[in-house]
Parts: structure tokens; sequence; C-alpha cells
């Protein structure tokens, strides 16, 4: 018999790449989506219409939708990636994150206990690097402590702990990955590292003049996404349930990633100045293409993620360099540039909407 896995989230990053290696594992995949007046199921389009596949409406804001579909679909596996997940909206929408984000678990974990599953369903939860926060150590590995620094944070803490209690009180598989960040070419667009190398592309290609970004010397330890999924699913495979943090064990700034994208793009970097009044300028030309703008700086900025993937490389015998830093910024560059390519100036501008929307030009 086939497994049974469901996941929240299944159109985000994450979500279409774990649906994509569930479904080659074998399994019958379920994934719950939102209603949106716009098509938002680019990831998945291509996943649709798979007999292994399968769409649930349910929303982590309410109980009953989860419920239901918990109850329906009986899983053996479920991965709780659903999020409102960018951490400057967490300042602007506090309250949704706090909604979405730790008490959605809550609800997760209860559907399981109410459907009488608690038993025979794992549960996996999206725990993030953003725990550590305000580092109180570096490298950051599962004995660090915690100090979170957003309300997206501040959620998410939530959310490791009532898993952490679950296991305890219930003695359910429920365990928490504590995924530095990954990225991909179908990372969001918001995102510094989507922003930067469409910006490279665009840029390169002529079709925008300049990158506005916030703080450069932020440090990050950056993976790839398809990667990081088959840790998901080796965390529930493991005998016992436990917290693994995933990272490369590899760190590197937001400026570095600037130069080495715009590297690929054909174009090579060089940053003068410093703070605020920093400018990526293009060797050749003399062009500014990157400066600082205040509007991407946040109220408190996580600025030294580091990644410990140690116990995660020994118990799980899963790969942290399997795709080096170099690898993933050319993977998304390469991407980026055939994408930009075939880009009509008004899609451009349609792409742009989210980042305009960020920067608050476009309430
Ligand atoms: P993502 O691309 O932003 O995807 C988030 C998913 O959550 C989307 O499918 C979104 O649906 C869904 N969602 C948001 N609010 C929801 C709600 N109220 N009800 C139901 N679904 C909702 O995020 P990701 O990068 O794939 O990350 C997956 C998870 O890992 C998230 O929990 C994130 O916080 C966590 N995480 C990510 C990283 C990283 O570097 N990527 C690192 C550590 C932890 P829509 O498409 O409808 O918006
Ligand atoms: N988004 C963004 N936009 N970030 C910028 C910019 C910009 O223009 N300029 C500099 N940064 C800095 C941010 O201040 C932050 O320090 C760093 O770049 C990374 O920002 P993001 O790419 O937005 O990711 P994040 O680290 O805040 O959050 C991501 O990773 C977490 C894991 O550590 C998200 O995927 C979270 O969901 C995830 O938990």
């Amino acid at each position: 018999m086939k497994k049974v896995a469901l996941i929240t989230g299944v159109t985000g990053q994450d979500g279409s790449y774990l649906s994509e290696f569930l479904l080659s594992k074998g399994y019958e995949v379920h994934g719950t989506i939102r209603r949106s007046s716009v098509d938002y199921r680019e990831r998945i389009a291509h996943l649709e219409g798979d007999p292994d596949f399968h769409l649930h409406y349910a929303d982590m804001g309410d109980s009953m939708s989860i419920l239901q579909v918990v109850s329906k679909v009986q899983p053996d596996e479920i991965y709780n990636l659903a999020a409102q997940s960018h951490v400057q909206v967490s300042f602007d929408s506090p309250e949704f994150t706090a909604d979405v984000d730790a008490v959605g678990v809550l609800r997760v974990l209860e559907a399981v206990r109410l459907c009488g599953l608690k038993d025979k369903c794992r549960i996996y939860q999206a725990s993030t690097s953003e725990l550590y926060g305000k580092v109180e150590e570096v490298p950051q590995n599962e004995d660090t402590p915690f100090h979170p620094y957003s309300p997206y944070a501040v959620a998410k803490q939530y959310g490791f702990w009532i898993v952490k209690e679950y296991r305890d009180a219930y003695n359910m598989f429920c365990c928490s990955g504590i995924l530095f960040n990954h990225e991909s070419e179908r990372r969001g667009e918001t995102f510094v590292t989507r922003k930067i190398t469409l910006a490279a592309a665009r840029i390169a290609q002529g079709k925008q003049d300049k990158l506005y970004l916030g703080n450069l010397s932020s440090l990050r330890d950056w993976g790839y996404a398809k990667d990081y999924v088959e840790c998901m699913w080796l965390i529930l495979q493991h005998d016992t349930p436990e917290d693994f943090v995933i990272a490369t064990g590899v760190q590197h700034s937001v400026r570095e990633f600037c130069e080495l994208a715009f590297k690929h793009a054909g174009m090579e970097i060089e940053f003068k100045g410093e703070g605020m009044d920093e400018k990526g300028y293009d060797k050749k030309t003399g062009r500014v293409v990157i400066e600082v703008s205040p509007d991407f700086y946040r109220p408190t900025d996580v600025v030294n993620l580091w990644g410990d993937p140690s116990k995660a490389k020994r118990e799980l015998g899963w790969d942290p360099q399997k795709t080096s830093f170099e690898e993933l910024v050319r993977i998304m560059v390469k991407h980026d540039m055939e994408k930009v390519a075939v880009e009509h100036v008004s899609s451009v501008v349609r792409m742009n909407l989210a980042e305009y929307l960020e920067k608050g030009i476009v309430k």
C-alpha cells in the first residue's frame, strides 16, 4: 500500500519540491491550498493531473478546515510547511503571522489527536534558524540557545515548543527541522537571493536600472531547497522523533551573493562606500547598479546565521555539501537569465509589483 503524505503549504517553494520528492518515492501526496483571485499554482502546475497528487482547500487560521482535511486524508505523514514566511512582512502583520505560524501548528497537532491518528501519523514541523535570531553563539547547532528577533521568529518559536510538548505529553512522533535559509529558482521574489538574481538578469539585459537592497553585510548559510526537502523526509524516517539543524555549514554575506550573481550574469561589481552610502558599481562602465535603501532595513535584523549540520550528517546520512553556494547562485542566475530574456516590459512591471509593495510604493 502506498504511504499517504499531507503537505500544508504545497504551493510554496518547499511544498513543490517536497511533492516531487515524495511522488518519486511512491507516495500518495495530498496538499492544502487557499483560494486566491489570481493564479498562484505556478510551482505545482506540472504535478496537477498526476493520479497520486491531490489538492484540498484549508487555511492554517481555520481549525475546521484542517480537521476536515486530516480526517479525510488519514495521512501517515504530515509536513507542516504552511506559514507567513516573510520576516519583514511579519513586522507589518504580526497578529496574522502569530495566528498562522504559531497557533496554526497547534491546530495541526490537535487535528491529528482528534482524528485518533496520534499513534499512526508522523508530523514534520518547518522550523527555522530565525529562532537563533540575535545569535548567542556561532555556528549554531541543536543545543544553541534561542533568541528570536522578529514577530515571525517568536511565532515559530511557539511552533517549535508546542511540537516538543506534544511529543513529550502524548508520545507523538512529531519533530522540527531547524532549517537555515534555502533558496532555488522557485524562491519567492521578495527574498533577498531571488530579488538579486532576477535584478542581475534584468540589469544585464537592460530591463532594469538599479537594484535597491537593505543590509548588505547580513550573513546567511544558504543551501539549495531541493536538497533540503530530502532532509524533511529523512527526519520522519528516523527511528526516534528528534529535532535537527539543517544547514550547509558555510556562511556568506548579501554583498558576496550580489558579486557572484552579477558575475554569472556577465557583470563585474565593485562595492564602494559604507553604510547607507555604499554602492555597487558596474566595473566596466562605472555605472551605479546597486544602492542601499532604508526601506529594506528591519526594525530588528538577524545578521549572523551559520549552521552546524553535524547531527543531520551523522544520524541521517545527509550530505550538506551536495550543492555548493557557487552552484546554487549559478543555477538561480541561469534560470532567471532565461526567464527575463522572454519577459515583455509589461510583465517586468508586473513582476516588480511585489518589490513595489514591499517598498510601500503601491499600497
Ligand atoms: P513559501 O514559499 O512562502 O510558502 C509558504 C506556503 O504557506 C505557501 O504555500 C502559502 O500559500 C502557504 N500559506 C501561507 N499562509 C497560509 C495560511 N494562512 N493557510 C494555509 N497556507 C498558507 O515558504 P517556503 O520557503 O516554501 O518555506 C516553507 C516553510 O519552511 C515555511 O513554514 C517557512 O517559514 C519555513 N522555512 C523556510 C526557510 C527557507 O529558507 N525557505 C527556512 C526555514 C524555515 P499561498 O501560496 O497561498 O500563499
Ligand atoms: N528580503 C530582503 N530584501 N532582505 C534583504 C534585503 C532586501 O532587499 N537587503 C538585505 N536583506 C537582508 C535581510 O535584512 C536579512 O538579513 C537577509 O538579507 C535575508 O533576508 P531574506 O532573504 O528575506 O530571508 P530571511 O533570512 O529574513 O528569512 C528567510 O529565511 C529564514 C531562515 O533563516 C525566510 O525564508 C524565512 O521563512 C526562514 O525562516
